[in-house]
């Protein structure tokens, strides 16, 4: 049989928002990619694209073992699970498979998805699971790059139903203050340029990913609804026992809403602060203007959109 000597990128959540524009980049580059995902048939877009693709779940170590073998670098995310009974014990879960898989198929590069605030071990709700799988992976011999992005812009596409169902824009996060938010295309930008770094990636590395600029929700919400020809629609701050039911409403389980309400909090009250200053060199090129044309509007026209969290 021949051998392929293309230096192997294995992805999880390959269908995901940043994993997705990763491989993408790394297929143009002449690499191989396995991207994993738990539908063949929702890997059919990158197998189209010349993606191997991998059916199985992260949770199932012997599985992601098979994925892991033979590539120079693996993408780590550890996806959203509203059920979860116990959203940080699932977190964990997750982790310890992907550590185990790592190890067993002889990983020596990670590059792991985490999240702003992830230095802090608690009080930031699911930050802190991505908080417990850094210092896993840190314990491990291996090289890993931690990318710790902000607030992902797409998280805006969850306030279309209340759009189109109450006429107004609304989340827990607070009017006034302007934070640091990301497109996940450039996160995944960046996620492709240190997974072809393959063998040649060396110790730890965290880099947190800014926006170009920071917004508040009433200026977001200013930027969203006129890409959407709704110039005068309001912002309003739910409250969080309120935000909490209708997450509970929605069949979000109670541990998982009451850890998106203590993030909400810890963002609201300036808990969830970053270590590193925004510059050129950690900023993301899409601003939110480009996004509500690009992203947002499209989504408003089409349908309600998957959820980001
Ligand atoms: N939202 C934010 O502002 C923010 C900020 C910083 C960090 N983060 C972190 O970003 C990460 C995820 O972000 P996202 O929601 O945008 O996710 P995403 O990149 O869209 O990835 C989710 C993907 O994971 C796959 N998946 C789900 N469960 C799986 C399983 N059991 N086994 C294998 N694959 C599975 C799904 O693919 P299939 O359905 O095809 O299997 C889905 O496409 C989280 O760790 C979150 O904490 C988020």
């Amino acid at each position: 049989m021949a051998t392929n000597h293309k230096q192997l990128v294995t992805l999880t959540a390959a269908t995901g928002h940043i994993a997705s524009v990763a491989a993408e980049l790394l297929l143009k580059k002449g690499l191989r990619v396995r991207a994993v995902g738990r539908s063949a048939a929702r890997l059919g877009a990158l197998k189209a694209k010349g993606a191997e693709p991998f059916e199985g779940s992260v949770d199932d170590a012997s599985a992601m073992t098979k994925a892991f073998e033979g590539a120079s670098s693996v993408f780590l995310l550890i996806p959203p699970n509203l059920a979860a009974a116990d959203g940080r014990a699932y977190q964990n879960k997750v982790g310890e498979a992907l550590a185990k898989a790592a190890k067993s198929a002889g990983v020596k590069h990670v590059v792991f998805l985490s999240s702003i605030g992830a230095h802090m071990k608690e009080g930031t709700g699911p930050i802190t699971g991505l908080y417990d799988m850094e210092q896993r992976l840190n314990a491990m011999p291996l090289a890993v790059d931690h990318l710790r992005p902000v607030y992902f812009m797409e998280n805006h596409l969850n306030g279309i139903g209340v759009i189109k169902g109450m006429g107004i824009f609304g989340s827990p996060m607070g009017p006034d203050h302007a934070f640091p938010q990301i497109a996940t295309r450039d996160i995944g930008l960046v996620a492709a340029e240190k997974l072809a770094a393959g063998d040649k990636a060396k110790g730890q590395t965290v880099t947190e990913l800014f926006g170009p600029k920071e917004y508040s929700m009433a200026e977001s919400t200013k930027i969203l609804g006129a890409a959407i020809g709704k110039p005068d629609l309001k912002y309003v701050q739910f409250p969080y026992d309120d935000a909490k039911k209708a997450m509970l409403g929605m069949g979000i389980s109670p541990s998982v809403a009451g850890s998106f309400i203590e993030m909400y909090r810890a963002f609201n009250e300036g808990k969830v602060g970053s270590t590193q200053k925004p510059g050129p060199g950690n900023r993301g090129k899409t601003t939110l203007e480009e996004f509500a044309k690009t992203v947002f509007k499209p989504a408003f026209e089409s349908k309600a959109p998957a959820a980001a969290h």
